[in-house]
């Protein structure tokens, strides 16, 4: 039964989840929040320090009961408490599923070229991005009694060279494969270990991506189902995978993403309809090189000209 969006129904019915990741509610997690709570899960959620804590207390109250724990991934100790805490929340209740949407990388280093990358924002970046999934794993997996579903995020930039996603794309390779390794290594356990890869989303991780307006539109435009990525289609992308509903699935790289990781070459009526995102793109990078021709200047080869009116084309009226 569509709710605002989110399918309602009882698919999580007592079943206990951590959700780490929620920052406002363009977060792909607070779109996975919402349809686990429409389905009758318990939730806790997660924040990395007060700043966030305070968005987070204010959106946790649309879901009713939801209890919060701060943990920055970074620090050992606070997985450690974090971990410590899920039994007290829940005493003497298993935790069924664990969401990990976290990520973090300089923003300074989503923007130029990969080869530029630095030795301590490639740790960062590794440590926060991917490590935490495998960190968050060991402290969680002995409180799924009765097994239970671990997921994460990712994006296709971990298979293909995606501009300016350069480390984060390392990142999620590295996510990726631990995935794998997590599935194999929990397995008897009964805990499916699982990635959601979806297509690009306005978010406050993904603004750090230089570029990340046109991405989506590019994304939006070449897709087979030709629409663009939304938190609700992660939210019930996860809800098959943190359910029951998933129980034959694991260590699977899942994408959400209209289709777009499949397409090899669009089409030439296609590339017409791009034409708009590539020339705007273009005369957006112009007019930043011209204010700025340090920081732009590294862009000025994959510039488009806007001489692209030669593209214009019938096609144009009608499809853009
Ligand atoms: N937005 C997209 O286009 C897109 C596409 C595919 C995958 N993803 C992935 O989805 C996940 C969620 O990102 P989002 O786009 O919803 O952005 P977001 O900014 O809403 O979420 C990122 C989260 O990471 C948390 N975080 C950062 N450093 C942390 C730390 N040290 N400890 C604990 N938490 C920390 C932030 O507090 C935030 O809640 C990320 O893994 C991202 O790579 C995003």
């Amino acid at each position: 039964m569509p709710d605002n969006g989110v399918t309602s129904g009882g698919l999580l019915s007592g079943k206990r989840g951590l959700i780490m990741g929620v920052a406002n509610e363009r977060s792909l997690a607070w779109g996975i929040a919402r349809v686990a709570a429409a389905h009758g899960a318990r939730l806790a959620l997660s924040y990395p320090g007060e700043a966030v804590g305070r968005r987070v207390r204010g959106l946790a109250k649309e879901l009713g009961a939801v209890d919060l724990i701060a943990c920055d991934v970074s620090s050992d100790d606070d997985l450690d408490r974090m971990a410590a805490d899920l039994p007290k929340i829940w005493p003497g209740q298993p935790v069924d599923f664990v969401v990990h949407a976290v990520s973090y990388s300089d923003k300074n280093e989503l923007a130029g070229p990969y080869v530029q990358t630095s030795r301590r924002n490639f740790a960062t970046a590794l440590d926060i991005s991917c490590y935490s999934f495998t960190a968050v794993a060991q402290r969680v997996a002995p409180l799924m009694r009765d097994g239970g579903s671990l997921l994460t995020l990712t994006y296709l930039g971990s298979e293909r060279a995606i501009p300016h996603y350069n480390v984060m794309g390392v990142a999620k390779a590295a996510l990726e494969a631990s995935v794998r390794y997590l599935a194999v290594d929990l397995g008897r356990q009964n805990i499916r270990v699982n990635a959601i890869s979806a297509g690009p989303i306005k978010t406050l991780a993904s603004s750090g991506v230089s570029g990340m307006r046109h991405l989506v539109k590019w994304a939006e435009t070449n897709a087979p189902l030709k629409r663009n990525t939304t938190i609700e289609d992660v939210g019930r992308a996860a809800l098959s995978l943190i359910s029951d509903l998933g129980q034959g699935i694991t260590g699977e790289i899942v994408h959400v993403d209209n289709g777009y990781n499949v397409v090899g070459m669009v089409a030439i009526d296609e590339a017409l309809r791009s034409a708009p995102v590539l020339i705007e793109l273009g005369k957006q990078l112009a007019r930043q090189t011209a204010a700025d021709g340090t920081a732009l200047g590294k862009e000025k080869d994959v510039v488009v000209a806007p001489q692209g009116d030669a593209l214009d084309s019938p096609l144009d009226d009608d499809r853009r």
